[in-house]
């Protein structure tokens, strides 16, 4: 398939692999590349720029396609070393970066002399818009259904998608809730150019976290993950367990006055306990909605091959069948 992410990444399928933290290893962006998507490492999960330039280098090692890094601006107290890991992507020859949160602008000149592709990951219409004005060359928009943190204006895809269409000069592809050729198809025909997914990434043999967190999200269905963090405008969709219980239960009772610290046993610092370790109660991790569509832990192989033969079937076969001649 030939659509405007496809000739802008160089890759065969319009599909790509969103940043996940502690998942987002040289391993699945290699396997997610080799099919024939864009594979994505996640910058922060390596500690230093040092860590990344070596998981860059595995991965190249493990792909000669296109692959990605995710690079999340979070606000912090103290931020990683931003300007290390630009160095780490621009110096391991990186063509492609995925960036999320805060706004993108200060990294731009650098990477675009280097000749980096940005795609700016928003949940708003607003915020892609200004990703364009600001020289990104593609943006992901994350509906509502999103793994991960899907902002505070709560608009599910079947709006943003089509909004997004209408405002937007430079391609998009959707982002949450998408699992297979139905919602490939679905996204084209709202205005995206192709798709991103992170939930369904997980599930699939090369991811390389624990059984017990691809089974979860096996287990799980469109009604298992909640909201965290929403009195403190840091929303985060996350898999229903008991911690998230826990968590919720601090959010009610502490109302307003709820700051961080009350939670930071819940979200701090979790994700190595339950993506490598398995404890699946450890802590607030996320997950989006579409683990009501998740049945199996195929390859990323054969998953992308699905996907692309189911979506060619829809097209060639329901679609133009309803048209009648
Ligand atoms: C476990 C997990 C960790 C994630 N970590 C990040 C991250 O570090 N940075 C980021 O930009 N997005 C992160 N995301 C969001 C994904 O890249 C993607 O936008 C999202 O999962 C899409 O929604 P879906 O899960 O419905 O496919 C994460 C998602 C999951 C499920």
């Amino acid at each position: 398939m030939k659509t405007r992410i496809t000739e802008l990444f160089g890759i065969q399928h319009p599909i790509i692999q969103g940043g996940m933290h502690h998942v987002g290893y040289a391993q699945l962006a290699a396997a997610v590349s080799n099919a024939g998507g864009l594979g994505i490492i996640t910058a922060l999960t390596q500690r230093t720029p040092a860590a990344l330039a070596e998981e860059i280098r595995r991965c190249r090692e493990m792909t000669d396609k296109p692959f990605g890094v995710n690079l999340t601006f979070l606000p912090a107290v103290t931020p990683p070393d931003y300007p290390g890991y630009i160095k780490a992507i621009i110096d391991g020859g990186v063509k492609v970066v995925e960036t999320a949160g805060n706004n993108p602008q200060k990294w731009l000149p650098s990477l675009k002399e280097a000749g980096v592709k940005v795609i700016h990951k928003c949940t708003a219409v607003r915020h892609a818009l200004k990703a364009e004005s600001i020289g990104c060359d593609a943006v992901s928009v994350d509906g509502f259904e999103c793994g991960g943190h899907p902002g505070e204006d709560d608009v599910p895809n079947f709006i943003l998608l089509p909004r997004a269409a209408e405002e937007l000069s430079i391609p998009f592809v959707a982002s949450g809730g998408m699992a297979d050729g139905r919602s490939l198809v679905a996204a084209l025909a709202l205005g995206a150019e192709g798709m991103n997914m992170g939930t369904r990434f997980i599930a699939t043999r090369e991811a390389p976290v624990h059984e017990n967190v691809k089974q979860a999200i096996v287990a799980a269905s469109e009604l298992d993950t909640r909201l965290v963090m929403r009195p403190l405008r840091n929303t985060e969709r996350v898999l229903a367990n008991a911690a998230v219980d826990r968590l919720l239960e601090k959010e009610r009772e502490l109302g307003a006055a709820l700051k961080f610290e009350d939670i930071a046993n819940e979200v701090a610092g979790v994700y190595p306990r339950i993506m490598q370790e398995g404890d699946m109660d450890a802590g607030a991790w996320s997950c989006g909605m579409v683990a009501g569509l998740i049945r199996d832990v195929p390859t990323a192989k054969e998953l992308i091959d699905r996907i692309m033969a189911e979506a060619d079937a829809l097209i060639r076969q329901r679609l133009a069948g309803m048209l009648g001649h």
